[in-house]
């Protein structure tokens, strides 16, 4: 069910970016960690920090008298299915700019044809969950978040180790057309999503500064692939995909040992992913490899 009235609602206070300065950045961080510690979240904000093929914004800022009071971001847009995340100062609640921003985010996922956008609120945010009740969307999918610390964790290396000994490689995709269309073959197969959203996602990261697209290989065969997100300290783990045809064989497993050797080897040794809250196989396979939840993200749909 979609509420209307949200589309009304005057943005002209929030400020829209491409991308963030380090400033802004900085003042996005810090109203974060005050938001998390008062709401016990660990809250998946997008912060855009450098230009993309796509010239459109991801990033909106709400100020009070200049100091930063509320932030939204887009990640996936133009992807068929954007997810939102937003926040605002527990001091300046409950005033409507929760809706604002909402309004401009919304409107810029319509202007590039996005039809339905995914509001990410976690379990343990009561006013979060209120903010999407009112916004009429609806809850669709949740997800487990994962950490591990390879630093801290000798298990899991041993784990990750073993993995290594397997037949699979991992390569930096490439941003050429041959890369592109593995892509978007394994990952189409992978999870079941339209050829031409996991294109149009493939092409807007292919070049990420943020990080690469990994393609898993055996004897020079695709069978799988994954993205990698540098985010501060906490080197991000997402989109984990074998072809059909190749699951079960423990090849999901060397891939992800592959890539987390991958980043080791540039020094991080943080790790977050994401996996879906029914998929007990995934679960199990974070698990070995050390991975343990800290929260639960809910993706809460609103048809636009
Ligand atoms: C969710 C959040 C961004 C809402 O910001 P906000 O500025 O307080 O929201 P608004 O004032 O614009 O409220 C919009 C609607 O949500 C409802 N709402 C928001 N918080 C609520 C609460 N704690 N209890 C009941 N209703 C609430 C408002 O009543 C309003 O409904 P209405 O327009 O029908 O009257 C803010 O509470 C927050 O930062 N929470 C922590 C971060 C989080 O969980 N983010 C996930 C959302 S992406």
């Amino acid at each position: 069910m979609t509420d209307t009235s949200l589309n009304d609602y005057p943005a002209d206070r929030v400020a829209d970016r491409v991308y963030l300065t380090d400033a802004e950045a900085a003042e996005v961080d810090r109203l974060a960690a005050i938001c998390n510690a008062h709401d016990r979240t660990d809250l998946k904000l997008a912060l855009p920090r450098a230009p993309r093929e796509v010239e459109t914004p991801r990033a909106f800022l709400r100020r009070e008298r200049g100091t930063l009071v509320g932030y939204a971001s887009i990640d996936g847009l133009g992807g068929g299915e954007p997810e939102l995340c937003g926040m605002v100062h527990p001091d300046h609640r409950l005033r409507g700019i929760g809706r604002a921003l909402l309004a401009a985010v919304l409107d810029t996922c319509r202007a590039v044809g996005d039809t339905r956008a995914l509001l990410i609120v976690e379990d343990v945010s009561t006013c979060g969950l209120a903010f999407a009740a009112a916004a009429g969307a609806q809850l669709a999918s949740k997800e487990i978040h994962m950490e591990l610390d390879a630093a801290d964790d000798p298990t899991a290396l041993a784990a990750i180790g073993s993995a290594l000994a397997g037949p699979l490689t991992v390569r930096p995709a490439a941003p050429t057309p041959a890369d592109v269309a593995t892509l978007v073959h394994i990952m189409s197969r992978a999870f079941g999503d339209p050829e031409d959203h996991v294109r149009r996602r493939v092409e807007a990261e292919i070049r990420d500064p943020e990080g690469p697209f990994l393609i898993a290989e055996v004897g020079g065969r695709p069978v799988g692939s994954l993205k990698v997100y540098r985010m501060g300290p906490e080197t991000g783990i997402y989109a984990l995909g074998v072809l059909p045809a190749d699951q079960g064989l423990g090849l999901g497993h060397q891939m992800l040992a592959r890539a987390i050797a991958y980043v080791l080897a540039e020094g991080p040794t943080r790790f977050a992913l994401e996996v879906d809250d029914d998929n007990e196989p995934a679960k199990a396979l974070y698990a070995r490899c050390g991975f343990v939840e800290t929260t639960v993200y809910g993706y809460y749909a609103l048809d636009m």
